[in-house]
């Protein structure tokens, strides 16, 4: 009997760590359900990443939508047990670091199956952030854990967590990265967007640290109108920012040069990262993305589980403070590499390693 593996998803995140451990499982006969716990659910935050990352519908949907931490994560838990006993799988994989994350492994965990987790031993050392919690739980409930860089397998030995359930097998996400470039510049976005190639600037704020206070929100709006008289900014927006916007009632008007737009699918966001000429976020996913490309990032955060795109990409933290961004973002871009750099691993083929693992046991030190 070929081995059979339920992978949990439910947040936009998810989804390009997903598809290239589906298609490796796929091509090495593996049995594969997919399922979707629901967190993410507007078109934009999930069909549409489905959709251009060509991943079947999922196999089985939660639906259980959008709430408060404990809420959300119980109601994921609550209807996940019972599936996850019927389908009685192998495996149960989990990636990233979001509520549906730990929710799928403490249910697969307590029965007994066993975890393996996508993209574990990032660490941030923030445990205000809700990500942080999840990684921390979901790595000690893990059977195996995929980390994604040295500095992952690092943190891992360093709280006990090491062995031979440790393997060193890259980025994921860049597997999608490398697999959609292509048909990402054939869509062309920047000319779509009336922008010139290398001459704007794409920001992304969803962080609750950076946009629930609303004192914070009006100092980064702020900041990005500042930036925004230097060239073109797209502001594709998450709809926790957009309601906070709405809230404090700033109008797209007075962030002059910033245009917002709607939650933009994921070819036609990597389109646009990949010929910008600076990029301003606080997504995790977004400072990996942009130091494989080479484009220079500001991340507006005071730490980052990702500390690799700092040391050896194109990132770098920032304060919330308007004038700390536009002097991180001039200096970001006037210090563009002038090839991106090489990272380990991060090579298209961390799918095929895990799936590797999962079907023949192999290791990846
Ligand atoms: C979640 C992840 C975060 C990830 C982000 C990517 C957790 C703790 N956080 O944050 O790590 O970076 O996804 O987007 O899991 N909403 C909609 N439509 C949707 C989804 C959400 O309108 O399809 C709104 C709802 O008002 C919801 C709010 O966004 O309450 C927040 O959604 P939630 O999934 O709780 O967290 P994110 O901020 O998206």
């Amino acid at each position: 009997m070929s081995l059979s593996v339920v992978s949990v998803v439910g947040a936009r995140p998810n989804f390009m760590k997903l598809a290239p451990v589906a298609r490796a499982l796929a091509a090495r006969g593996a049995r594969h359900a997919i399922v979707h716990t629901g967190q993410h659910y507007d078109p934009e935050m999930s069909e549409a990443f489905f959709r251009d990352l060509r991943l079947p519908r999922a196999d089985h949907a939660l639906e259980v939508g959008s709430g408060s931490h404990a809420r959300q994560t119980a109601a994921i838990m609550e209807r996940f047990e019972p599936l996850c006993e019927t389908l009685a799988p192998d495996v149960v994989l989990v990636y990233g670091d979001v509520n549906s994350t730990v929710a799928a492994a403490l249910v697969a965990a307590k029965l007994g199956v066993t975890v393996g987790h996508v993209e574990a031993g990032l660490r941030s050392r923030d445990r205000t952030m809700p990500e942080e919690l999840n990684r921390l739980v979901t790595d000690h409930l893990a059977d195996l854990l995929f980390a994604p860089s040295p500095d992952a397998v690092e943190n891992l030995r360093g709280e006990g967590v090491a062995g031979p359930h440790v393997h060193f097998v890259g980025n994921v996400m860049i597997d999608s990265l490398v697999e959609a470039l292509p048909a990402a510049r054939a869509l062309e976005a920047p000319r779509r967007h009336g922008v010139e190639k290398g001459r704007y600037t794409v920001v992304t704020l969803h962080r609750p640290a950076n946009v629930d206070d609303p004192a914070t929100l009006c100092e980064l709006l702020g900041a990005l109108a500042h930036v925004g008289k230097d060239g073109p900014m797209l502001f594709p927006v998450h709809p926790r920012t957009r309601a906070r916007i709405q809230t404090l009632g700033a109008s797209a008007a007075a962030m002059n040069g910033v245009r917002i737009l709607e939650p933009l699918p994921y070819l036609e966001m990597l389109g646009l990262v990949s010929d910008a000429g600076l990029v301003i976020t606080d997504s995790g996913g977004l400072q990996e993305e942009t130091s494989w490309l080479g484009v220079p990032c500001v991340t507006v955060r005071p730490n980052t589980e990702r500390p690799i795109t700092c040391v050896v990409g194109t990132n770098r933290l920032v304060a919330p403070r308007r004038d700390a961004i536009r002097d991180a973002a001039r200096e970001a871009v006037a210090q563009r590499p002038a090839t991106p750099p090489l990272i380990e691993r991060w090579d298209g083929h961390t799918g095929e390693r895990i799936a590797a693992v999962l079907c023949d046991g192999a290791r990846f030190d």
